[in-house]
Protein backbone atom coordinates (compact mmCIF):
# COMPACT_ATOMS: atom_id res chain seq x y z
CA UNK A 1 0.00 0.00 0.00
CA UNK A 2 1.40 3.47 -0.72
CA UNK A 3 2.30 5.76 2.23
CA UNK A 4 1.68 9.22 2.05
CA UNK A 5 0.98 8.24 -1.77
CA UNK A 6 4.11 6.70 -1.83
CA UNK A 7 4.90 2.96 -2.25
CA UNK A 8 7.93 2.16 0.17
CA UNK A 9 10.62 -0.49 -0.10
CA UNK A 10 9.21 -3.55 1.85
CA UNK A 11 11.40 -4.67 4.54
CA UNK A 12 13.21 -8.08 4.59
CA UNK A 13 11.59 -10.36 6.40
CA UNK A 14 14.82 -11.79 7.81
CA UNK A 15 18.45 -10.86 8.34
CA UNK A 16 20.18 -9.58 4.99
CA UNK A 17 22.74 -12.73 6.10
CA UNK A 18 20.10 -14.94 6.97
CA UNK A 19 19.26 -16.86 3.37
CA UNK A 20 23.48 -17.81 3.28
CA UNK A 21 25.02 -19.74 1.82
CA UNK A 22 22.01 -20.24 -0.59
CA UNK A 23 21.85 -16.69 -1.27
CA UNK A 24 24.45 -14.50 -0.05
CA UNK A 25 24.04 -11.26 1.66
CA UNK A 26 26.32 -9.52 -1.52
CA UNK A 27 22.83 -10.96 -3.61
CA UNK A 28 20.26 -9.60 -1.57
CA UNK A 29 22.23 -6.12 -1.19
CA UNK A 30 22.01 -5.79 -4.60
CA UNK A 31 18.83 -7.83 -5.76
CA UNK A 32 16.58 -6.12 -2.27
CA UNK A 33 18.27 -2.78 -1.97
CA UNK A 34 19.09 -1.54 -5.35
CA UNK A 35 16.87 -3.49 -7.99
CA UNK A 36 13.84 -3.82 -6.00
CA UNK A 37 14.50 -0.26 -4.69
CA UNK A 38 15.03 1.08 -8.50
CA UNK A 39 11.68 -0.07 -8.96
CA UNK A 40 9.71 0.77 -6.38
CA UNK A 41 11.35 4.63 -7.20
CA UNK A 42 10.47 4.24 -10.49
CA UNK A 43 6.76 3.59 -9.98
CA UNK A 44 6.66 6.12 -8.01
CA UNK A 45 7.76 8.37 -10.22
CA UNK A 46 5.43 7.06 -12.96
CA UNK A 47 1.95 7.12 -10.84
CA UNK A 48 2.73 10.39 -9.14
CA UNK A 49 -0.48 12.69 -10.43
CA UNK A 50 -2.04 9.74 -12.38
CA UNK A 51 -5.59 8.56 -11.34
CA UNK A 52 -3.83 5.80 -10.07
CA UNK A 53 -1.83 7.48 -6.98
CA UNK A 54 -2.96 5.89 -3.68
CA UNK A 55 -4.15 2.61 -5.54
CA UNK A 56 -3.23 -0.33 -3.98
CA UNK A 57 -0.30 -2.29 -5.72
CA UNK A 58 -2.13 -5.54 -7.46
CA UNK A 59 -5.10 -2.69 -8.82
CA UNK A 60 -2.17 -0.97 -10.06
CA UNK A 61 -1.05 -4.11 -11.82
CA UNK A 62 -4.25 -5.14 -13.41
CA UNK A 63 -5.27 -1.40 -14.48
CA UNK A 64 -1.72 -0.13 -15.61
CA UNK A 65 0.48 -0.80 -18.71
CA UNK A 66 3.71 0.44 -20.03
CA UNK A 67 6.60 1.61 -17.89
CA UNK A 68 3.65 1.91 -15.17
CA UNK A 69 3.09 -1.91 -15.28
CA UNK A 70 6.62 -2.69 -16.00
CA UNK A 71 7.78 -1.40 -12.50
CA UNK A 72 4.47 -1.98 -10.50
CA UNK A 73 4.88 -5.57 -11.65
CA UNK A 74 8.28 -5.91 -10.24
CA UNK A 75 7.66 -4.29 -7.17
CA UNK A 76 4.78 -7.06 -6.81
CA UNK A 77 7.00 -9.56 -7.79
CA UNK A 78 9.89 -8.85 -5.82
CA UNK A 79 7.25 -8.54 -2.80
CA UNK A 80 5.85 -12.02 -3.33
CA UNK A 81 9.71 -13.47 -4.03
CA UNK A 82 11.29 -12.20 -1.36
CA UNK A 83 8.46 -12.59 1.65
CA UNK A 84 8.22 -16.29 0.74
CA UNK A 85 12.28 -17.07 1.78
CA UNK A 86 13.70 -18.48 5.25
CA UNK A 87 16.54 -19.69 6.28
CA UNK A 88 18.20 -22.92 4.02
CA UNK A 89 17.57 -26.07 5.03
CA UNK A 90 18.87 -28.87 2.92
CA UNK A 91 15.63 -31.08 2.89
CA UNK A 92 12.43 -28.66 2.47
CA UNK A 93 9.45 -30.55 1.22
CA UNK A 94 5.93 -28.75 1.43
CA UNK A 95 4.04 -29.24 4.30
CA UNK A 96 0.18 -28.61 4.91
CA UNK A 97 -2.44 -28.14 2.41
CA UNK A 98 -0.10 -27.56 -0.20
CA UNK A 99 1.79 -30.88 -0.06
CA UNK A 100 -2.07 -32.61 -0.43
CA UNK A 101 -2.76 -30.15 -3.37
CA UNK A 102 0.65 -30.62 -4.96
CA UNK A 103 0.21 -34.55 -3.93
CA UNK A 104 -3.06 -34.95 -6.03
CA UNK A 105 -2.35 -32.90 -8.90
CA UNK A 106 1.36 -33.46 -9.65
CA UNK A 107 1.56 -36.80 -8.45
CA UNK A 108 4.08 -35.73 -6.13
CA UNK A 109 6.39 -33.35 -4.87
CA UNK A 110 9.24 -34.51 -6.81
CA UNK A 111 7.34 -34.54 -10.64
CA UNK A 112 6.05 -30.92 -9.52
CA UNK A 113 9.59 -29.68 -8.44
CA UNK A 114 10.55 -31.07 -12.42
CA UNK A 115 7.52 -29.45 -14.06
CA UNK A 116 8.44 -26.26 -11.98
CA UNK A 117 12.45 -26.24 -12.82
CA UNK A 118 11.52 -26.90 -16.32
CA UNK A 119 9.26 -24.15 -16.55
CA UNK A 120 12.20 -21.39 -14.97
CA UNK A 121 14.94 -23.23 -16.79
CA UNK A 122 12.90 -22.88 -20.57
CA UNK A 123 11.89 -19.38 -20.07
CA UNK A 124 13.80 -17.16 -22.25
CA UNK A 125 15.65 -14.40 -21.07
CA UNK A 126 14.11 -12.36 -18.52
CA UNK A 127 10.88 -12.70 -16.32
CA UNK A 128 9.50 -15.59 -13.46
CA UNK A 129 7.98 -19.50 -13.13
CA UNK A 130 5.04 -19.37 -11.14
CA UNK A 131 2.84 -21.51 -8.56
CA UNK A 132 -0.91 -20.43 -8.54
CA UNK A 133 -3.86 -21.69 -7.83
CA UNK A 134 -7.62 -20.45 -9.90
CA UNK A 135 -10.64 -19.56 -8.02
CA UNK A 136 -11.63 -23.40 -7.84
CA UNK A 137 -8.69 -24.82 -6.33
CA UNK A 138 -6.65 -25.92 -9.72
CA UNK A 139 -3.01 -25.05 -9.36
CA UNK A 140 -1.07 -23.85 -12.00
CA UNK A 141 2.90 -23.42 -13.18
CA UNK A 142 3.13 -20.66 -15.16
CA UNK A 143 5.71 -18.81 -17.30
CA UNK A 144 5.80 -15.14 -17.04
CA UNK A 145 7.53 -12.79 -19.19
CA UNK A 146 9.57 -9.66 -18.08
CA UNK A 147 7.34 -8.48 -14.99
CA UNK A 148 4.52 -9.98 -15.80
CA UNK A 149 2.49 -11.66 -12.73
CA UNK A 150 -0.33 -14.58 -12.88
CA UNK A 151 -2.92 -12.12 -11.38
CA UNK A 152 -3.40 -10.84 -14.89
CA UNK A 153 -4.79 -14.23 -15.84
CA UNK A 154 -6.99 -14.48 -12.83
CA UNK A 155 -4.75 -16.45 -10.87
CA UNK A 156 -3.50 -16.01 -6.87
CA UNK A 157 0.24 -16.63 -6.96
CA UNK A 158 1.93 -19.18 -4.49
CA UNK A 159 4.83 -19.19 -4.92
CA UNK A 160 7.75 -17.56 -7.58
CA UNK A 161 11.20 -18.36 -8.92
CA UNK A 162 12.48 -14.64 -10.33
CA UNK A 163 14.84 -16.13 -12.83
CA UNK A 164 16.15 -12.72 -13.81
CA UNK A 165 19.93 -13.11 -14.18
CA UNK A 166 20.38 -10.44 -11.50
CA UNK A 167 18.69 -12.84 -8.98
CA UNK A 168 21.43 -15.32 -9.70
CA UNK A 169 24.73 -14.08 -11.21
CA UNK A 170 26.49 -13.03 -8.03
CA UNK A 171 25.94 -16.55 -6.08
CA UNK A 172 25.42 -18.61 -9.08
CA UNK A 173 26.93 -16.70 -12.28
CA UNK A 174 25.26 -18.27 -15.27
CA UNK A 175 24.24 -21.18 -13.75
CA UNK A 176 20.32 -21.02 -13.56
CA UNK A 177 19.95 -24.39 -12.49
CA UNK A 178 22.13 -24.54 -9.52
CA UNK A 179 20.59 -20.94 -8.66
CA UNK A 180 17.03 -22.85 -8.56
CA UNK A 181 18.47 -25.86 -6.59
CA UNK A 182 19.70 -23.18 -3.88
CA UNK A 183 15.99 -21.65 -3.71
CA UNK A 184 14.25 -24.96 -3.48
CA UNK A 185 16.11 -25.14 0.16
CA UNK A 186 14.61 -21.59 0.98
CA UNK A 187 10.96 -22.12 0.22
CA UNK A 188 8.60 -21.19 3.23
CA UNK A 189 6.05 -23.27 3.21
CA UNK A 190 4.24 -21.57 5.58
CA UNK A 191 4.10 -18.50 3.64
CA UNK A 192 2.99 -20.85 0.19
CA UNK A 193 -0.34 -22.20 2.76
CA UNK A 194 -1.13 -18.83 4.13
CA UNK A 195 -0.99 -17.54 0.44
CA UNK A 196 -3.71 -20.51 -0.40
CA UNK A 197 -6.50 -19.50 2.40
FE1 LIG B 1 14.60 -9.75 -9.36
Amino acid sequence: MPLGGRFALAELPYAIDALAPAMSAETLTFHHGKHLKTYVDNLNAAIASTPMEGMALEDVVMQSSGALLNNAGQVLNHNLFFSQLRSPRPDNPPTGRIAQLIDEQFGGFQDFQAQFDKAALTLFGSGWAWLSVSGCGTLAITQEPNASNPISRGLTPLLTADVWEHAYYIDHRNSRAEYLRALWTLIDWDVVNLRLD
